[in-house]
């Protein structure tokens, strides 16, 4: 499918299946995959690490400073690095999800974040997902998803996710995580989490990652006029 340079924002709350369906789609469209999420992972742990955050209290001043610094990167495939170190396992624990939100929700950090963002999207022909992609970071995003699935089956994918990763969750917890996020990220005073008016909405609760490509490839086809 020949497509033009574009940049494709997926938007959504926590376990929709944004990072799935994102990279997949990358890779049938040839697309660099860049996952907005994993860079405020990536800020939160090293805040953990270094002892700027210590239970819900963000020491913002000194986080900010060190920020300015902070060789936070995606690889070349698109794995969460800071400097020489991959931080990809480190940044998907309970104790990570835990804290993002408040991190997140950090004007400085947003803007560190969207300055990477860009950086790494100069050349277009990128999917990216996150919570204010096409409503701040690509307002201009040529096509936009907003995804949503029942709270029932974005706990379920989550819990199965840990499990996977040989954590052991508790599915009341991991209940608690997921409206604790959707609450923080679409109450906070910069760029919260919204549907932008521009967006396609994409509820997945009943499809399959296939059918979720196809639905948005045949939508690009339609809107470029293309015919393979
Ligand atoms: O997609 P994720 O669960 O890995 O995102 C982790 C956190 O980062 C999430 O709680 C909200 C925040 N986030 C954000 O505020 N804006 C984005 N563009 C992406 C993620």
């Amino acid at each position: 499918m020949q497509i033009p340079d574009i940049v494709i924002a997926i938007d959504g709350c926590s376990s929709t299946g944004k990072s799935s369906f994102a990279k997949l789609l990358a890779k049938e469209l040839g697309f660099l995959y860049l996952d907005s999420g994993a860079l405020y992972r990536g800020v939160t742990l090293f805040a953990q690490e270094e002892h700027y955050i210590s239970r819900m209290n963000i020491i913002r001043p000194e986080l900010e400073e060190a920020l300015q610094t902070l060789p936070l990167r995606f690889n070349s495939d698109n794995r969460t690095f800071i400097g020489d170190r991959c931080i990809e396992k480190e940044i998907r624990t309970m104790e990570v999800s835990a804290q993002v939100s408040p991190i997140a929700a950090v004007p400085y950090v947003r803007a560190f974040v969207d300055a990477k963002l860009h950086e790494a999207a100069a050349a277009r022909r990128v999917v990216m997902d996150g919570r204010d992609i096409g409503t701040t970071v690509f307002p201009d995003a040529e096509v936009k998803i907003f995804m949503t699935a029942s709270e029932e089956v974005r706990a379920r994918r989550r819990y199965d996710e840990l499990v996977a990763k040989g954590e052991y969750p508790v599915m009341e917890e991991v209940v608690e995580n997921l409206r604790q996020r959707d609450y923080i990220d679409s109450h906070r005073e910069t760029s919260p989490l919204c549907r932008a008016a521009d967006s396609y909405l994409l509820d997945n609760s009943d499809m399959t990652l296939k059918e979720e490509v196809e639905w948005v490839k045949g939508l690009i086809r339609g809107k470029y006029t293309i015919y393979d």
